[in-house]
């Protein structure tokens, strides 16, 4: 019986790591973690020019970059796009202004559950900050609205351009990329610490 129990007890403890993975409870939309040093990242696309005024720039962490074409993105990759103020210069490009919001986008095994019907993105979960990295209040509604469509591409909008964008880059430079990224990402408390000072 007492083997039973412990059995018993062991299921419990997996089950809650499928709900939460290994960060925790699983979070709603609105409740992620600004993730400071996202600059360091690797760049998912950039410059991207919308005709309301805007600049985005997004980012891509390490572990989404495991991702091959075709494939979902792994459990733990997180997307970070910066929404810049900007105008059109004389040439008909856009200058970037101010930073406007940060609009992140996180997954993890089991995540997706805590969506309300029919609003379910896959695990995603969306959070929306201000310039200074403070959570703004939104309606997470409108985020799964857009992204929704998009199941094929695992709700990533520029799915099929940033393969695209790696297939042009040629093996070598891609790796090295990556294998200089991995150094980054082995960063000391103290250069996370700097590092987001400078983005501040
Ligand atoms: C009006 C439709 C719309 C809404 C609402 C919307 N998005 Fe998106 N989102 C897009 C488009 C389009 C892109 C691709 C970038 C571009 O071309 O502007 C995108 C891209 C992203 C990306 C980069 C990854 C990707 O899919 O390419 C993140 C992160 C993101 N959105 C988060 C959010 C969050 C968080 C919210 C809610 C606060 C939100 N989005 C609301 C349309 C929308």
């Amino acid at each position: 019986m007492k083997k039973f129990l412990l059995a018993a007890g062991a299921a419990t403890v997996l089950a809650g790591c499928a709900a939460g993975g290994m960060f925790g409870p699983a979070p709603k939309d609105g409740e992620l973690a600004m993730p400071n040093a996202y600059k360091t990242w690797p760049v998912f696309l950039a410059g991207i020019e919308k005709p309301t005024g805007h600049v985005r720039d997004i980012y891509i962490n390490t572990k989404g970059t495991e991702a091959k074409n075709g494939e979902a993105f792994p459990n733990g990759t997180q997307f970070v796009m910066e929404i810049y103020k900007a105008t059109k210069a004389d040439g008909g490009k856009m200058v970037k202004g101010d930073l406007d919001q940060v609009f992140v986008m996180y997954k993890g095994s089991g995540w997706g559950s805590t969506a309300p019907e029919g609003m379910k993105t896959g695990d995603w979960v969306y959070s929306a900050f201000d310039p200074a990295g403070q959570p703004k209040k939104v309606d997470y509604g409108t985020c799964r609205g857009c992204h929704i469509p998009l199941a094929k591409d695992d709700y990533v909008f520029h799915y099929a351009k940033y393969f695209e964008k790696r297939a042009s880059v040629d093996g070598p430079s891609y790796a090295q990329m990556l294998e200089s990224h991995a150094g980054m990402v082995a960063m000391t408390t103290q250069d996370v610490k700097q590092a987001s000072q400078v983005l501040k």
